[in-house]
């Protein structure tokens, strides 16, 4: 049996890893990467840090307007996928890489799995909205992390092709984890933060008052900056580096993990990191008003602030019960991937 696996983002570098480790002696398992991402600290070096093998493959799609990204996507996909014709392909989370991927292999017949199926934000302004839904809606095997997810999947009537696996970023993280903790990590007073998606980096008024909110934090900030996030700030003129930023490129996976045990707390738009943040206990702030990964809100561990109100406060403070990190599963997530594809492809 073949299997392609299509990434392209950071993310599902992350995701994929497990996926690839389980495979290794089950079947041949191959990794597609569309080249949404191309700069080494989004791409390159998620490979060595994991231990994946590298992509047989970079369609070098580069970035672009939604449409002309998913479409370049969409058309060098399916050149590879006549070539190889493999038994399944895999599309990992909402990019416009799962979309793009997902559309291109169910034309040509191929079966299709979507790993972190069902997560909703029931904002259908997010581009990563669309995707999640009609990835969902299309792909033949849905692979859901959490129970919520499974509801919403059953909500649209897609309940009979999911399958409740667990979250296979518990298995990335953990992995790394053990290797930040072979040398003493100590906590600092500063806050890990990220910033990137568009609703928060498009607009210059609401990017002004992330930076200038952030710039007035108790302790010091440090923003590790996706290129969206400098390139938008560039052309509005914001200074990032002001007042308690302090600003770094992209960090690795190695060095976000470690960023947030270093920690006192994280704020981001990330949808990842909410989650990371949660597993690792430590208090996160998401710059949104709603969030996929909902079980984070739990104990208080995130706290959405889409209005800015509580970023430049003391929002960490407060005493925490330990987070139920089995609502993320019992790291077996890709092992149950791994099966599933082999059970349905008889
Ligand atoms: C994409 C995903 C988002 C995910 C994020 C993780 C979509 C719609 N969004 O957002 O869900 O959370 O990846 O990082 O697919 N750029 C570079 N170098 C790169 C890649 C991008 O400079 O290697 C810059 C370009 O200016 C580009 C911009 O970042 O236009 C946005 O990149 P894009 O791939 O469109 O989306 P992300 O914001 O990264």
């Amino acid at each position: 049996m073949r299997v392609i696996s299509i990434v392209g983002a950071r993310p599902q570098f992350i995701k994929v890893a497990p996926v690839s480790w389980r495979a290794n002696g089950l079947f041949e398992h191959m990794i597609l990467h569309t080249g949404q991402h191309y700069d080494y600290e989004l791409s390159e070096n998620f490979f060595s840090e994991l231990e994946i093998p590298r992509p047989f493959v970079n369609l070098n799609s580069g970035s672009g307007s939604q449409g002309a990204q998913t479409a370049r996507i969409l058309a060098g996909v399916e050149e590879v996928l006549l070539k190889l014709s493999p038994d399944w392909v895999l599309v990992y989370g909402d990019t416009n890489s799962t979309i793009a991927g997902a559309l291109a292999a169910i034309k040509l017949g191929i079966r299709v799995g979507h790993v972190e199926a069902g997560l909703r934000s029931f904002n259908r302004a997010m581009p990563e909205e669309i995707n999640r839904v009609g990835s969902d809606h299309i792909s033949d095997l849905l692979f859901a992390p959490t129970d919520e997810a499974m509801e919403n999947l059953r909500n649209e009537g897609l309940y009979s092709k999911s399958l409740l696996v667990g979250d296979v970023m518990v298995e990335s993280l953990l992995f790394m984890k053990a290797k930040i903790e072979r040398e003493p990590v100590n906590r600092n007073r500063e806050i890990f933060a990220t910033i990137h998606r568009a609703e928060n980096t498009n607009s210059k008024d609401r990017l002004q008052e992330i930076i200038y909110k952030l710039s007035k934090s108790p302790v010091p900030v440090n923003l590790f900056a996706h290129p969206r996030l400098l390139h938008k700030a560039r052309d509005f003129g914001i200074d990032l580096g002001k007042g308690s930023i302090r600003v770094f490129g992209p960090a690795s996976y190695f060095e976000t993990l470690k960023g947030i045990i270093q920690s006192i707390g994280v704020i981001t738009d990330s949808g990842g990191l909410q989650k990371e943040a949660y597993l690792l206990e430590r208090p996160c702030l998401t710059i949104r008003s709603e969030t996929e990964w909902i079980e984070t809100l739990e104990g208080n561990w995130n706290q959405l602030d889409g209005d800015l109100e509580k970023i430049n406060g003391y929002w960490w403070d407060g005493a925490r019960t330990p987070p139920d990190i089995s609502v993320y599963g019992d790291q077996l997530a890709s092992r149950r991937i791994v099966e599933g594809l082999i059970h349905y492809s008889s």
